[in-house]
């Protein structure tokens, strides 16, 4: 792993989370220079990933998912970010070798136009931001799409005894044009068995633009197998 420090950075090593100081929503600039070397900030971004799908209020639960749509022109929509299987180079468990940068997951309705997307084109992008971090990451994800087996089935027997259940269960498909007032609710009309359109889009992650605003100086880097066959690496950028 290249680690080029563009400048040099006062070292506060902290593993405190930035949300846990007093006075929250003042303390941000000072994150910047708590994670200095490569492996802090990676470390960091995986940590602050896992949390946005515990924690309803951080602004990287809700990420935008660029695709390229059929007709060649890029599509992007806000979705939640469910599940984070880390890296295991972030010392974490649930990746493997082949998937050093690990695997983000969202659920959606099989039948939304996104899903025809990302069959014709898996290669897609999850742009997040937070004020609160200072911190942007554009992930370049090859996305796969599940809609059946145990996997599958296990999420879906705990989201159905959710609200968002009926996300999934819509009698006509997401996008779909509304020809009549009885389609607009729909509810009246559907069977008390609907079927289930629940999928998961598992995207691995094969690199990461981490861009950091600060007060003065921004600092930027990609993390991934960067062309060069030597694993996952680091390579700082001019921001
Ligand atoms: C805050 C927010 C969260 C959303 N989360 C999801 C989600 O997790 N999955 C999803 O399929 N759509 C989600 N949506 C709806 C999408 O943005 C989009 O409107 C819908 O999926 C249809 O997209 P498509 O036509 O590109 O397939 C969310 C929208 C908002 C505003």
């Amino acid at each position: 792993m290249v680690q080029v420090k563009p400048r040099s950075l006062p070292h506060r090593h902290s593993n405190d989370h930035p949300h846990d100081q007093p006075n929250d929503h003042l303390s941000a600039p000072l994150m910047q220079n708590h994670f200095e070397t490569p492996q802090e900030i990676q470390a960091q971004i995986y940590k602050e990933l896992v949390r946005a799908t515990h924690d309803r209020h951080h602004a990287w639960r809700t990420p935008v998912l660029a695709t390229s749509a059929t007709d060649g022109i890029p599509n992007a929509r806000t979705v939640v970010l469910r599940t984070v299987n880390p890296a295991q180079n972030m010392g974490v468990s649930n990746s493997t070798p082949n998937n050093p940068g690990g695997t983000l997951e969202i659920y959606t309705d099989r039948r939304s136009p996104k899903v025809t997307e990302l069959q014709q084109q898996p290669e897609a992008c999850l742009v997040f931001w937070s004020a609160k971090l200072s911190w942007q990451l554009r992930v370049k994800v090859s996305v796969s799409i599940q809609t059946e087996g145990p996997y599958v089935e296990s999420l879906w027997q705990t989201v159905k005894q959710t609200r968002a259940a009926g996300d999934y269960l819509g009698l006509l498909a997401p996008g779909q044009t509304l020809v009549a007032d009885s389609e607009h609710v729909g509810s009246s009309l559907a069977p008390a068995e609907p079927d289930v359109h629940f999928a998961v889009l598992s995207a691995q992650i094969n690199e990461i633009d981490w861009l950091e605003l600060g007060r003065g100086q921004h600092r930027r880097a990609r993390m991934g197998s960067l062309g060069n066959n030597t694993g996952w690496g680091w390579a700082w950028l001019q921001p």
